[in-house]
């Protein structure tokens, strides 16, 4: 029977990260050795500490619901953290949400602030559910490019001259994925004061904050003026950070009647993040940032390497990332050549349909992430498969005509 579906879920598009990943795993599963460096998730195990405190939970009866903004001992923590290394306190007491991940986060945020007919202005190339969320809410996507000479810097100037009247928001996402860029301490002040002069909100996905490497540091924008905490959502999670990517577990950070609106949707939605999770959470946040920083020291040496190794095949051109663990290596001037089977690299995933069915390597295409002729590739993988993929890249590469 055609069922009539909502023009609200008609106008979604699937997520393409975890479509590729299946066709990934059809040709593992049809003897082939493919090497995915598709999906966005840490490959290490949650800490110990966490998953101690979880199996205790349980144990405990912890079971039941929780109150709606999440377990207070796990709100304070929160705040802890994030007065520690940001420098700004938010009171766990009406202030701060527990979540069902980032994304839940991302996404009552935008429910809470977005009306039909509201611009939301999207730096690209950008995380694949920004778009989507805003649809949903209703609101208008407006682009603002990044550019690879510039390392994909958001500036300040192009921000002013996106926003019209109508733009109520900005998704602000550093360290970014999928480019790796992290906008400094200057640069993010520019950019607050565009917000502030222009009357922007922010919501600030900082799900990467704790992964940045070489110099980088990560700050949030809610620091950046003493009016930005006022008009910014942080929204933020364990999922990268701490290998929790299971657990399902986020958070926000906002003012008090931003925040109150976002529990109300999640009191009407999903009632309150998971109970176990959230005893794991306060571990993790507590006990786990010696983990944190083997995890992150990990990564930076995966980033090293795929730097290195991509940076010397000729046709590709790799920004340096700075923080969470992809690169995005631009494939401009590939398009137009052929594959060894005939493709024709006509675009980005054209180039990636090729990659996967030719050399066995699975990366992401950078049209999924509104920019087009390059590709993500994700170094949360082991430094073997790594170096192996970087292999085959470049073998790939240099048998294109
Ligand atoms: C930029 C960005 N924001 C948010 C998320 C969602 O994270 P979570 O697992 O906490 O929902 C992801 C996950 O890939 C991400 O890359």
């Amino acid at each position: 029977m055609p069922f009539a579906l909502s023009r609200r879920a008609r106008n979604l598009k699937p997520s393409a990260t975890f479509r590729l990943a299946r066709r990934a795993q059809e040709l593992r599963d049809a003897g082939q050795d493919v090497l995915a460096f598709g999906l966005g998730e840490p490959d290490f195990d949650t800490p110990a500490r966490a998953r101690e405190a979880a199996h205790r939970a349980i144990d405990d009866g912890a079971t039941h619901y929780t109150a709606n903004e999440g377990l207070p001992a796990l709100r304070s923590a929160i705040a802890r953290a994030f007065e520690r290394t940001q420098a700004v306190h938010y009171d766990p007491a009406g202030e701060i949400l527990v979540t069902a991940g980032a994304k839940q986060a991302l996404s009552h945020a935008i429910l809470a602030l977005v009306d039909e007919g509201d611009e939301v202005l999207v730096p690209t190339p950008y995380w694949l559910s920004y778009p989507e969320q805003v649809t949903l809410a209703g609101g208008t996507m407006k682009a603002i490019e990044t550019r690879a000479e510039d390392g994909y810097h958001l500036t300040a100037e192009t921000v002013a001259e996106a926003a019209g009247p109508k733009t109520k928001l900005l998704i602000l996402n550093s360290p970014n994925n999928p480019t790796g860029a992290v906008l400094d301490e200057a640069r993010l002040g520019e950019i607050a004061d565009v917000c502030i002069e222009r009357d922007l909100l922010v919501v600030s996905d900082e799900i990467y904050g704790s992964l940045v490497y070489g110099g980088a540091r990560h700050r949030s924008i809610a620091g950046a003026r003493p009016e930005m905490r006022e008009r910014t959502i942080v929204c933020h999670g364990m999922s990268k950070s701490y290998a929790m990517t299971g657990w399902r577990l986020g958070f926000a950070l906002a003012p008090r009647e931003v925040l109150a609106a976002m529990a109300k949707i999640q009191s009407h939605t999903t009632s309150n993040a998971n109970s176990i999770a959230q005893h794991a959470a306060i571990a993790a946040i507590e006990e786990c940032s010696a983990d944190v920083e083997r995890m992150r020291q990990a990564f930076e040496e995966r980033q090293r390497l795929v730097r290195d190794r991509l940076s010397a095949v000729e046709g590709l051109d790799v920004p340096v990332p700075e923080g969470a663990f992809y690169v995005f290596p631009s494939i401009a001037a590939l398009i137009g050549r052929k594959s060894p089977a005939g493709a024709a690299i006509a675009d980005s995933a054209a180039f990636c349909d090729a990659l996967l069915d030719e050399a066995h390597v699975s990366v992401v295409p950078g049209g999924e992430f509104g920019v087009d002729r390059a590709f993500r590739l994700s170094y949360a993988a082991s430094l073997d498969d790594l170096q192996r993929g970087c292999d085959r890249i470049a073998e790939f590469v240099a048998s294109l005509s």
